[in-house]
């Protein structure tokens, strides 16, 4: 899928900008606070409902407005234009499709953009929300009762933790320790059938980009001892649950890893690594949506030459250029990787919050 047009008010220091967007590349060039990364979280939000940087909704609201909002125009494989919008007003988050107001989820269900910056390293070194979220945004895209099974979940671990916390009777427990291992039964299970399928595209790309540190290993973590069902689990911790107040095993702890021969841990890999890693899950990711919906997400590059040595770079741009997906890309300076594999891509220069295309 491409974005045709994206208009954007009020977001960060943007006031008001709309632009015509390119197939393939488009590049936007501009110094430090020029608003480069802005526009590139005004595309992901249209299929995230978040930024990917820290500082959540009320920080992208620009200084002295009272709210955001964002409007895309996407093609899609069928070749119909649909018009896309989130806007942000009063605190309250509103979707639109077509003009008519539909529930977030909804919107992100139409919008896929997937996005690599310099935060990205946090997908291998951050925490395990991080992975949970990532493998969560796939899942999401493949399966349509992921998002019930997920809030069915979330539901009855929020009052298994009420009950830890306050004077729980046994009873009531056993009741939310079955709900609670029913719930997570379909959700593992999406997860790790997503996982199996991320595996193999994942450690291909692995191998490409860093074949130096030997064969990739690959991981699923159903966040609870997966050889026995999670009602015995439960059963078995719940005295040190109730000692601690919350729940110690479940989907809610899932997490996947990455190692290689030669760096079996996270903790062996250089800062330049961990962002390969992150960039080969991200490009995985668009491949399998690729496989499943027939047509790729737009990939967002923010600021791609930071912290990745030139050859490197030649292989990323090389790996998304062959993919043949719509491309919304960041630099302080034109990256030397374009002009080597002669793609051409569409360029802005971008200066206080405006951005103007350059022939
Ligand atoms: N809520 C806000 N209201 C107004 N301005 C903001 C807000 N949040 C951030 N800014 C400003 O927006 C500017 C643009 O930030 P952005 O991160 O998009 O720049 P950039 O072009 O990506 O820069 P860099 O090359 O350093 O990555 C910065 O000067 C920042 O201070
Ligand atoms: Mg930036």
């Amino acid at each position: 899928m491409e974005l045709r047009r994206l208009r954007i008010q009020n977001l960060r220091l943007i006031e008001q900008l709309e632009l015509e967007l390119a197939s393939g590349w488009n590049l936007f060039l501009g110094t430090n606070g020029a608003g480069k990364t802005s526009l590139l979280e005004a595309a992901f939000l249209l299929s995230h409902g978040r930024s990917f940087r820290v500082g959540g909704q009320d920080a992208l609201v620009r200084h002295g407005s009272s709210g955001y909002s964002v409007y895309g125009e996407l093609e899609t494989a069928s070749s119909a234009i649909e018009r896309v919008g989130l806007a942000r007003n009063g605190g309250r988050l509103v979707a639109r499709l077509a003009g008519e107001s539909i529930a977030a989820a909804e919107l992100m269900r139409h919008t896929a953009v997937l996005c690599f910056e310099p935060g990205s390293h946090e997908l291998i070194s951050g925490p395990s929300e991080e992975r949970r979220r990532f493998l969560d945004w796939g899942v999401f895209h493949v399966e349509h009762d992921f998002l019930l099974h997920w809030r069915r979940y979330q539901r009855a671990l929020k009052q298994r933790n009420a009950l830890l916390r306050g004077d729980a009777s046994g009873a009531d427990l056993d009741v939310w320790d079955q709900e609670l291992a029913r719930a997570a039964e379909p959700l593992t299970m999406m997860r790790r059938d997503y996982f199996d399928a991320l595996r193999p595209i994942l450690a291909g790309l692995l191998r490409d980009l860093l074949a130096e540190l030997g064969e990739p290993q690959l991981a699923f973590h159903p966040g609870f001892e997966a050889e026995r069902p999670l009602a015995e689990v439960l059963a078995a911790r719940r005295a040190r649950d109730l000692a601690r107040g919350h729940t110690s095993a479940g989907p809610h702890r899932a997490d996947w890893s990455i190692g290689f021969e030669t760096a079996p841990r996270r903790e062996h890999l250089s800062r330049g690594q961990e962002k390969l890693c992150a960039f080969a899950c991200v490009m995985a990711q668009a491949h399998l949506f690729a496989q499943r919906a027939g047509e790729y997400p737009v990939v967002c590059l923010d600021d791609l030459a930071s912290e990745v040595d030139q050859a490197h770079q030649r292989m990323m741009v090389a790996t998304v250029a062959a993919s043949g997906a719509q491309v919304l890309a960041t630099g302080t300076e034109e990256p030397a990787a374009l002009a080597a594999l002669g793609v051409s891509a569409k360029r802005f220069h971008v200066e206080q919050g405006r951005a103007a295309a350059l022939l």
